[in-house]
């Protein structure tokens, strides 16, 4: 049995924690710490009786074999630390850290303690992007030339997330990075930023911006173009492309419904689903089994420390880009 002890009930804390009482085959989330009385109810009614007023607490109760480290991002480093140390298996949100530095610590520190760790780029387990990788990996279009990313969100997180998240390239786009490296299955070694400032939000001064555009170049040639913003007036707007020498193959956004009405003034359809957690639901209770399942058959993580140091050092260079007006290498 695998026995989570959670920190972190935010926005995804309580989505891992209900995915894991409610479809992880044996596995639960037996305790939960940073406990405070706005959760009582949530755990009660998710069957979670233990509680800890803090993480190195929770971690000395003996059952506890494995964490999910769902906190915000600035205390990702210390909590993988202590957890490590106490030689749990660590499901960690992204991005592990805003640091390149203590990433890398975290990568050695994971590896030496002889734990899984595995970091929730939850995309990769999307059954309609895995659909998209299978036929990628079969050959279906050849090998990738262009892929293109729309990834915008319908609004900002309040300006105190974004403050302390990273930003626009460290915080958001990072999902974005993550996944052109999956598709690609290669590595970067180029990349080239711009972007902007539309909204009336006062993300100048957190050195953050709401909108850019950015191409990476991967070692085999493949080409990335990748669009986010903040802001998206139609809603959540989620689409890949993969283009190759016999064609392209692409996803388009998730409806909420599937019904088309056709009349004098057009096709009319639903919108897409409202956000991530009703768009990226299912890949949520993906991941979390996936990594219960590692764990079980003693098989190494799906995504590694090391996935999550290289989107990171994606993400730093597009920041870097823009400040600097020029593209960035990253060999
Ligand atoms: N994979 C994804 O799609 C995805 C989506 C959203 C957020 N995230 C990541 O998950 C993490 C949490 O984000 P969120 O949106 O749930 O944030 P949130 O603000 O909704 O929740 C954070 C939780 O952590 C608790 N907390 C605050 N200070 C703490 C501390 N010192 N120690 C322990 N817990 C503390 C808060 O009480 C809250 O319950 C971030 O790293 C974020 O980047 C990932």
């Amino acid at each position: 049995m695998i026995n989570f002890g959670i920190i972190g009930l935010g926005r995804i804390g309580k989505i891992h924690l209900s995915n894991v009482q409610l479809y992880c085959k044996d596995a639960q989330v037996l305790a939960a710490s940073h406990v405070k009385p706005k959760h009582q109810a949530f755990l009660k009614e998710n069957g979670v009786e233990i509680h800890f007023a803090t993480f190195a607490e929770m971690l000395k109760h003996p059952g506890i074999n494995a964490v999910i480290i769902a906190s915000p991002t600035a205390f990702h480093y210390d909590h993988i630390l202590l957890a490590a140390k106490a030689g749990k298996h660590i499901f960690c949100e992204k991005p592990i850290d805003l640091a390149y530095e203590k990433v890398k610590t975290i990568k050695e520190t994971v590896a030496a303690a002889g734990i899984h760790f595995m970091v929730g780029f939850n995309r990769r387990f999307d059954p309609h992007i895995q659909q998209l990788k299978t036929s990628i990996d079969q050959g279906k279009v050849g090998s990738p030339r262009i892929v293109k990313i729309t990834s915008r969100d319908p609004a900002p997180p309040p300006l105190k997330f974004i403050e302390h998240s990273g930003g626009l390239f460290l915080d958001m786009a990072i999902h974005d990075f993550d996944m052109a490296r999956y598709l690609v299955g290669d590595e970067v070694v180029k990349v080239n930023s711009s972007g902007n400032i539309f909204g009336n939000l006062p993300l100048a001064q957190f050195d953050d911006i709401d909108t850019a555009v950015t191409t990476l170049i991967f070692k085999k040639g493949c080409m990335v173009q990748i669009d986010n913003s903040r802001y998206c007036a139609y809603g959540y707007d989620q689409r890949l492309e993969v283009f190759g020498e016999n064609g392209k193959v692409a996803t388009q956004n998730i409806l909420e419904n599937a019904v088309q009405t056709s009349v004098a003034s057009g096709h009319h359809t639903a919108r897409s689903k409202p956000f991530f957690i009703e768009r990226y639901a299912d890949s949520y209770r993906n991941i979390l089994m996936d990594f219960v399942s590692t764990l079980k058959n003693k098989k190494a993580s799906s995504i590694s420390a090391e996935d999550g140091l290289a989107a990171l050092a994606i993400a730093m260079a597009a920041k870097q880009s823009i400040k600097e007006n020029r593209p960035i290498s990253l060999s």
